[in-house]
C-alpha cells in the first residue's frame, strides 16, 4: 500500500528519535518516498546524516539553506505530500501543532499539509497523562489528525508507564491500514442526513430538538476518508464538513430533507439516515410573529411529516443499503428491531439515552447494530469518530 506513496517523516527531539530511524528504513523498504523534516532539537538526538543516507534527500530542517541561501517550501512539500507522520511528536511539538505555533519548519510543514496527518506521542508519562498534553491531543484528534497512541513500559527515565512511542512496525501498519481503508469505498456514492430538522411556526419561532449533527458529520468524514462521494443532508448544525469529497446540502425542515433525499437516493449506493428527523410539522406557517394574546392561548395544529427512510426503503433497490438510527429512551431493542422491519431497512444503528454520554451533544455514543439478517453487534462507548469507523466497517463487512 505504501509503495510511490509521498511521505514526509516529521522527527522532534526526543530520545525516541532513535527509532525513527528504523521507521525511515521500513517505510522506504515498503516503496514510499520519504522527505524527512527535523526540528532543531531533534538534531540533538539523531544527525541528518544517517536520515539523509536512508531516505536518499537532504533532510530538511531550517527555513533556508545556511549556505545559499535556498528557500524551502514548506507549502510545497504540504502539497507534496500523501500523509505526514510526526514521530517523534514531544509535548512542545503536539503543544505548537495544537496551537499554531509556526517557529520552526516542521510546524509550518504540519500547518500547509493537506494530507493526513499522523502523530506518535512519546514522552515521559507524567508530561502524557498531565491534562495539558491531552487536551492538546484531543485538540489535534478534532482537526481530524490520527493519534497513535503510545505504549505502556519502561521510559527513558526509568519510570514505567505510558509514554512509548509506538514500534516503528506499528506505525507503519497504521498507516498501510489508512491507505488501504482508503480504497474500501472508492467509486461509491454516499447519502447521509445529519443534525435536526426545523419545523417553522412564524418568522421567528420553530419546532426542533436537540441534535447537534455530530454523529452525522462523523459518518461523512469516515466514509469520504474511505474513498467515497458523499452527499451530506444536514439540518441546521454548528460544525463544518472538511473532506472535500463531501458536498452538503443546507436544508431545515423536514419536508426539505425529503425532497432531497427522494432526488439523490437514487444516485446512491448506500444511504445512512442519521437526522433527528421532526416527526410533525405545524399545519400552517404564521407570516408575521405570533403575538401574545391576552386571554386566548394560541393552539399550534401539527400535522405528520414524511417518513424520509420508510420512503427510501420502499424505494430501494437489490443494490443499494440503507441505514437508518434509533434514539431510544425506553423498550429499546424492540423499538429498533421494529423500526429496521417498518423502514425496510438494512441496519438500525441503536443508542439509547439512558446510556450515559450517548445520544445528542455529546463527543462520544454507545451503540449496538441491529441487521435484518438477525445479526447484532454491541459496542463500548467511544468518541463519534470511533463510532463512525465501527460503523462503516460493520455495513462493509
Ligand atoms: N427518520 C426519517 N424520517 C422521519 C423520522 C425518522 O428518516 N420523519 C429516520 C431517522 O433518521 C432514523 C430512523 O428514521 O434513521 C428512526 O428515527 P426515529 O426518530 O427514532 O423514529 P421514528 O420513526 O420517528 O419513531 P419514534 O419517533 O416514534 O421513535
Amino acid at each position: 500500500m505504501l509503495k510511490g506513496k509521498h511521505i514526509i517523516l516529521g522527527i522532534s527531539g526526543g530520545i525516541a528519535a532513535y527509532k525513527s530511524v528504523y521507521l525511515l528504513r521500513l517505510l522506504i523498504k515498503a516503496g514510499a518516498e520519504v522527505q524527512v523534516v527535523i526540528t532543531p532539537s531533534g538534531k540533538e538526538f539523531i544527525t541528518p546524516v544517517t536520515l539523509s543516507a536512508l531516505s536518499g534527500k537532504p533532510v530538511i530542517s531550517e527555513f533556508f539553506t545556511a549556505n545559499t541561501g535556498e528557500w524551502h517550501s514548506h507549502v510545497d512539500l504540504g502539497l507534496w505530500a500523501d500523509a505526514m507522520i510526526i514521530a517523534p511528536a514531544t509535548a512542545s511539538t503536539i503543544a505548537k501543532m495544537a496551537n499554531g505555533v509556526a517557529d520552526n519548519m516542521l510546524i509550518t510543514t504540519y500547518l500547509s499539509a493537506k494530507a493526513h496527518v499522523f502523530v506518535a506521542p512519546a514522552m515521559d508519562l507524567d508530561m502524557f497523562a498531565h491534562p495539558t498534553t491531552q487536551r492538546n491531543i484531543d485538540m489535534l484528534r478534532s482537526y481530524g489528525n490520527h493519534i497513535i497512541e503510545p505504549t505502556s513500559g519502561e521510559l527513558a527515565s526509568h519510570l514505567v508507564g505510558k509514554g512509548r512511542m509506538a514500534e516503528p512496525e506499528s506505525i507503519v501498519a497504521q498507516l498501510e491500514d489508512f491507505f488501504k481503508k482508503g480504497e474500501d469505498l472508492k467509486d461509491k456514492h454516499v447519502l447521509i442526513t445529519a443534525g435536526p430538522t426545523y419545523e417553522k411556526i412564524d418568522p421567528v419561532r420553530f419546532i426542533g430538538n436537540y441534535s447537534t449533527g455530530k454523529m452525522g458529520y462523523a459518518l461523512a468524514e469516515e466514509v469520504a476518508n474511505r474513498g467515497a462521494k458523499v452527499t451530506l443532508v444536514s439540518g441546521p448544525v454548528s460544525i463544518k464538513a472538511k473532506h472535500p469529497s463531501i458536498s452538503v446540502i443546507s436544508i431545515e425542515s423536514a419536508r426539505e430533507m425529503h425532497d432531497q433525499c427522494i432526488r439523490q437516493f437514487p444516485l446512491s449506493d448506500i444511504a445512512i439516515m442519521c437526522a433527528a428527523v421532526a416527526d410533525y410539522a405545524p399545519e400552517n406557517t404564521a407570516t408575521k410573529k405570533i403575538k401574545r394574546e391576552k386571554d386566548e392561548i394560541p393552539v399550534i395544529k401539527l400535522v405528520k411529516n414524511p417518513d424520509i427512510a420508510a420512503s427510501l426503503g420502499q424505494i430501494k433497490t437489490e443494490s443499494q443499503k440503507l441505514i437508518g438510527f434509533a434514539l431510544e429512551t425506553n423498550n429499546e431493542i424492540v423499538n429498533a428491531q421494529d423500526k429496521l422491519k417498518r423502514k425496510n431497512l438494512d441496519a438500525i444503528v441503536l443508542n439509547s439515552l439512558q446510556d450515559k454520554g450517548a445520544g445528542f451533544g455529546t463527543d462520544t455514543n454507545k451503540i449496538s447494530i441491529f441487521f435484518a439478517n438477525g445479526n447484532r453487534q454491541d459496542f463500548p462507548l467511544k468518541a463519534k469518530t470511533e463510532v463512525a469507523k465501527d460503523i462503516i466497517d460493520a455495513i462493509l463487512k
